[in-house]
């Protein structure tokens, strides 16, 4: 097994700024750089005022704060740090694919090929290439290809070890991981490889939760763990919409079916629809791998996951403007939440940028609240819908820092994230505020229906009639 003095990652984004920041702190022998290509991310990991991070995860300044500046470097001096390096992590981001054959589905692998070639002409000792970054299975042949083809005599090892870290949670999640999934080959390299990364990890995991498999295996596992996370919540989200039309209660039902050992509690929590970078991404990926293997059933099962995810949103929209009495133009609607969950500033895929654009279409003047999302990130991802020009979501769209003068005279509250601070908001105070009859549409399930109604809303809870 190698002995590791210098590890590498390419990329400084939600998976490899803090991943790379839990290594620095575990392991502070090595030393750890992030380099991205982004000059204006890496200014911010180097930011002296913490708060001015890229990336907002709770803990994670306090790690960067410990190791930055004595075994933790972020740069973009990029071939510098693959040269150094005995691993390098590949953690750039592996959108869904917006031209060309298997548009709207696959990923665009563009950004991990330009990184293997970079790596390829850069490397003059022998490397452990991981990739961190989530890929569809078989894209470390591709990447072994390309790094074999470079004629310089260095060996490589590619190995694929993807990331389970949810946002928000990412510090514990990579601290307490249920388990590191290491793949590679299995020849006696392959297996000294999967040695030597293993035992980075074992620097605070035990032992039994570090995976070894193919590299294969590896690969499709990160697309199945989020197929099948996405998949519970939509399974439940379904129900919801059953709930509503009976006198049933889904946190009833989830409590009466998660309480089965065999199903479990967790990840059965209706809400507006799941958003994210990864769950549509990678499921939509699984969908066109199935479909180019002509599993066309396999398809079409996963992608119905999707497509509820897809009509849970639309549905949300719909009840607001049909109890809204059919028509929300010129009507004040504020959003609490903009976020895709609480406790990240990460806005990709929200549920709240769809809820937006279906009111905007209809006329409505929507006030974002949301405590850590910029407005410039708001008005970039409606812009990016192309829906309407950016000089009318301006107009009909504003962003405040303010929650309580953003209800004053609002029709109606969307609640959009879970941050824990709108629980605590003062409900009587915004009641006053508003116009009556004052509505609340709560997708988050974060009130209680009783308490909202007895102090005079009109509140609507997913799941609940
Ligand atoms: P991100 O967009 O936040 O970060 C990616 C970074 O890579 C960007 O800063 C970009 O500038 C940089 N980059 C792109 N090409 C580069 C190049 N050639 N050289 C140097 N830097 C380059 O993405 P992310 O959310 O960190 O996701 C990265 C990967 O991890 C994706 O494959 C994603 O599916 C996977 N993943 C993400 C999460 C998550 O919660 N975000 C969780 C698990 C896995
Ligand atoms: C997910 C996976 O959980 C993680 O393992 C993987 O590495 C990346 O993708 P993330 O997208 O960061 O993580 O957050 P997650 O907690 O999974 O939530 C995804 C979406 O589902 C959010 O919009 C969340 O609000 C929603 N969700 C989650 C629900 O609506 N109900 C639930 O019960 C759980």
């Amino acid at each position: 097994m190698k002995k590791v003095n210098k590890i590498c990652c390419i990329g400084a984004g939600y998976v490899g700024g803090p991943t790379m920041s839990v290594i620095a702190s575990q392991c502070p022998e090595i030393t750890v750089t992030v380099v991205d290509i982004n000059q204006a991310r890496i200014d911010q990991w180097n930011d002296s005022d913490l708060d001015n991070l890229p990336v907002y995860e709770p803990g994670l300044k306090e790690i960067v704060e410990r190791t930055r500046g004595k075994n933790l470097f972020f740069s973009t001096e990029v071939d510098k740090a693959i040269d150094e390096a005995e691993i390098i992590f590949i953690s750039v981001n592996t959108p869904t694919k917006t031209y060309g054959k298997g548009k709207g589905q696959a990923a665009d692998l563009k950004f991990v090929e330009l990184c293997a070639r970079n790596i390829a002409k850069v490397a003059k000792s022998d490397k452990i290439v991981v990739e961190k970054s989530t890929l569809p299975v078989r894209t470390a042949s591709a990447i072994k290809s390309i790094l074999e083809n470079t004629g310089n005599g260095v060996k490589f090892e590619i190995l694929s070890n993807p990331e389970f870290l949810a946002e928000g949670t990412a510090v514990e999640d990579l601290l307490k991981a249920d388990r590191v999934l290491i793949g590679g080959d299995e020849t006696p390299s392959g297996q000294e490889a999967k040695d030597t990364l293993s035992s980075i990890y074992a620097h605070w995991l035990p032992k039994e939760r570090i995976l070894q498999t193919n590299v294969w295996s590896s690969e499709l596992s990160k697309l199945v763990a989020n197929a099948f996370l996405a998949q519970r919540v939509s399974s439940i989200n379904a129900i919801s919409a059953l709930c509503e039309r009976t006198d049933a209660n889904v946190a009833e039902v989830s409590r009466a079916i998660g309480t089965d050992s065999r199903i479990g509690p967790k990840f059965l929590n209706a809400s507006v629809g799941f958003g994210g970078s990864c769950f549509q991404k990678d499921i939509l990926n699984l969908v066109y791998i199935s479909r180019s293997f002509g599993l066309n059933e396999v398809a079409d099962y996963w992608e119905q996951v999707i497509i509820m995810n897809d009509y849970q949103k639309r549905r949300f929209a719909e009840n607001i403007i049909s109890t809204l009495y059919n028509t929300v133009s010129g009507k004040k609607i504020v959003f609490f939440g903009w976020a895709f969950k609480k406790d990240t500033n990460d806005t990709r895929e929200s549920a709240a940028i769809n809820i937006a654009d279906a009111l905007l279409e209809e006329k409505a003047e929507i006030v974002v609240y949301d405590p850590k999302v910029s407005a410039d990130r708001i008005y970039a991802d409606l812009d990016y819908l192309e829906t309407r020009s950016p000089e009318e979501n301006r107009k009909l769209l504003t962003v405040v820092t303010d929650p309580m003068d953003a209800v004053q005279d609002a029709h109606a509250i969307a609640i959009l994230t879970e941050w824990d601070e709108f629980k605590a908001y003062s409900w009587e105070t915004i009641f006053k505020k508003m116009l009556k009859p004052a509505f609340v549409f709560d997708g988050r399930r974060l009130l209680s229906k009783e308490d909202m109604e007895a102090k005079g809303f009109q509140y609507y809870k997913i799941g609940q009639s």
